[in-house]
């Protein structure tokens, strides 16, 4: 495992402390806390069902919490609204999903721009940008080809580049792997740490396979909800 990162206060990207989420009768996630500093890269296991999608989408926004305080880069996240929440999601937050997510209907390049776009940048700056995060994922090539045409592999490597356009702070992958053979899975791993490395983002991974949280610095075990190794988590 890489060598931890200093976690000092003035480096702290992300605290949660007390999050808890219900659906319905059901609890999810209960009295969760956890401390993120920048660059910082944590890998969160757990058998299915204990809370690990659940957990980052609540981190990255997606999902509201129903109790405790979330501070991402010192902005209470609990206590804003909608717009502002999409506003910080484009602008700080990537995310990965095990089944790429790319919008069909767009190439590659279009895909990794949409982040960018949205962002306010102007298209020659936009493709400029695309074509060097292409280069980055050694999909250079391949910017007008549409995600039909891409293996698994490839697929994820476009939408790594498009979680990680805009520069954010912190990527949220959940099963980067899980649906790749292992040896693409390795590659995608290593592109991973390698793109988080040089940006400084930090990164929160879901995975079940023990042999991927070598990319982490720690690994936090989520079971029926609760964190169990309390101490890593902070
Ligand atoms: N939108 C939802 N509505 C109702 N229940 C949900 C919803 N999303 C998740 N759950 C329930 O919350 C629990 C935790 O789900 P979650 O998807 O976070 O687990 P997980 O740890 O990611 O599992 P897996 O490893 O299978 O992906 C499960 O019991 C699931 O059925
Ligand atoms: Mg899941």
């Amino acid at each position: 495992m890489p060598e931890p990162t200093p976690s000092n206060r003035s480096s702290i990207l992300l605290e949660a402390s007390c999050l808890s989420k219900h659906y319905g009768s059901q609890r999810v996630l209960e009295a969760v806390d956890l401390k993120l500093a920048k660059g910082d890269r944590v890998a969160l296991m757990g058998p299915s069902g204990a809370g690990k999608s659940t957990l980052l989408n609540c981190l990255g926004g997606i999902e509201t919490i129903d109790a405790g305080k979330l501070f991402f880069e010192g902005q209470p996240l609990h206590a804003m609204n909608e717009d502002a929440i999409a506003q910080l999601r484009r602008q700080r937050i990537g995310t990965v999903f095990q089944f790429f997510h790319l919008l069909p209907t767009l190439n590659a390049a279009e895909n990794i721009a949409l982040p960018l776009r949205l962002n306010g940048i102007g298209p020659a700056e936009c493709r400029e940008r695309v074509q060097s995060l292409l280069r980055e994922v050694g999909l250079g090539e391949r910017a007008n080809s549409f995600p039909e045409t891409l293996s698994g592999g490839e697929m994820q490597r476009v939408a790594i580049a498009r979680a990680l356009a805009a520069e954010p702070a912190l990527l949220l992958a959940d099963e980067p792997t899980g649906n790749l053979d292992s040896k693409t899975g390795e590659s995608i791993l290593d592109l991973i740490e390698r793109l988080c490395d040089r940006q400084r983002t930090a990164l929160v991974m879901v995975t079940h396979a023990e042999s991927s949280t070598r990319i982490c610095h720690r690994v936090i075990h989520l079971h029926d909800g609760r964190v169990m190794n309390k101490m890593t988590a902070l």
